[in-house]
């Protein structure tokens, strides 16, 4: 384990930010991360995981840890269903890649979602009609006060629409350390009603899909609609959908009949935050190197030499013009550092 100096952060963030970190060092082992933790060398700490969802503003003046824990474990099988571990520092989509090759279930709709497995329960990423929580079986994670290994099981880790226990009242006081999915094998129950799935596989032309083709199918509407990140900095979507009342809901459509929306319960309504950046007039719209993506307006982009300020302001900018439109308060999604 060595600590550096002075170390650009810009390949570690798919924003491509390049914020300098005061000192470095990449970690391996959960015993080199307790080692870490109970040295007073460098009081100050920053945890960093895949970088897929953090928009760095400014350089670190702290000992930024990369969460490097690799390996991924078979360990219990029956004729249905697995349970796989995997190690906070893999790679999500190598990750999804691996369970599919094995013949194993329930992540083909999450393909292609950037970031490490690590980071994956701290938001509960999701994707076209899937969120982590539905394989999700239990994940450990480095109690940084007591520097003892905890197990939190599913319903421990309260997740909810892009959040988790996580994000609320254990945020900073935990490193999960790796994560144990339950898999289906063998029988598989396929999500494909979301729209956009559908139509993929039939100009597939598959009617009896298998989960690789429902994987193929995602990764097509995701490289059609979503940007690379190894070719334009971003940090997929950048603001949450909003979940608002349903009285609300009733006045916006009073001004836009149109907007689409999803009924999430009686009282509540989520809208797409792209809808409403779209209709600001921001989709596609570019501001010297950076800008809103133009497939996909939930998606800031950096074309390369922007700085993390420049990207805030806009969000802040797309954030205010929102409200004034529409009465509506969209959140960020991306960690704000
Ligand atoms: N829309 C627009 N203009 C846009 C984008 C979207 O009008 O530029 C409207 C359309 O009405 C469209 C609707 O928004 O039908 C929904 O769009 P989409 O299916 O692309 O999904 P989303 O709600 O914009 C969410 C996730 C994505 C995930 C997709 C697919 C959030 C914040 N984002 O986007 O997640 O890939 O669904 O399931 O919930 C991510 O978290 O980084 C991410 C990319």
């Amino acid at each position: 384990m060595q600590i550096q100096h002075n170390i650009s952060l810009k390949p570690f963030n798919t924003f491509g930010i390049d914020v300098i970190a005061k000192h470095f060092v990449s970690v391996s082992s959960i015993e080199d991360l307790k080692s870490i933790f109970s040295s007073e060398d460098y009081p100050q700490k920053f945890i960093l995981g895949g970088g897929s969802n953090m928009l760095l503003t400014k350089d670190i003046d702290a000992l930024v840890i990369h969460l490097n824990l690799k390996g991924k474990q078979i360990y219990s099988k029956t004729k249905t269903e697995v349970l796989v571990k995997c190690q906070a520092g893999e790679n999500w989509h190598e990750f999804v890649l691996w369970t599919l090759d094995k013949g194993f279930g329930g992540l083909e709709n999450l393909s292609l979602i950037p970031g490490n497995v690590g980071t994956s329960p701290i938001q509960n990423i999701g994707a076209y009609g899937v969120e982590l929580k539905d394989t999700f079986y239990t994940c450990e994670a480095l109690n940084l006060k007591t520097l003892e290994v905890e197990t939190f099981t599913n319903e421990e880790c309260k997740f909810d629409y892009r959040n988790s226990i996580f994000k609320q009242h254990a945020k900073g006081e935990y490193i999960i350390v790796n994560v144990d999915f339950k898999l289906s094998y063998n029988t598989h129950a396929l999500h494909t009603n979301y729209g956009a799935i559908t139509t993929e596989l039939k100009k597939m032309d598959i009617d009896q899909p298998t989960i690789h083709d429902v994987s193929k199918a995602v990764i097509a509407i995701r490289e059609s609609k979503l940007p690379n990140p190894k070719e334009i900095g971003n940090s997929g979507s950048f603001f949450k959908n909003p979940i608002i009342s349903k009285r609300a809901f009733l006045k916006l459509q009073e001004n836009f009949p149109n907007a689409p929306h999803y009924i999430v319960s009686d009282t509540k309504i989520k809208i797409p935050a792209g809808w409403l950046i779209e209709h600001a007039g921001f989709k596609g719209k570019t501001f010297g190197n950076f800008g809103v993506h133009k497939k996909q307006a939930l998606v800031l982009v950096n074309y390369g030499g922007a700085s993390g300020t420049d990207i805030l302001k806009l969000s802040q900018l797309i954030q205010e013009t929102i409200v004034r439109i529409f009465d509506i308060k969209i959140e960020t999604e991306v960690n704000i550092i």
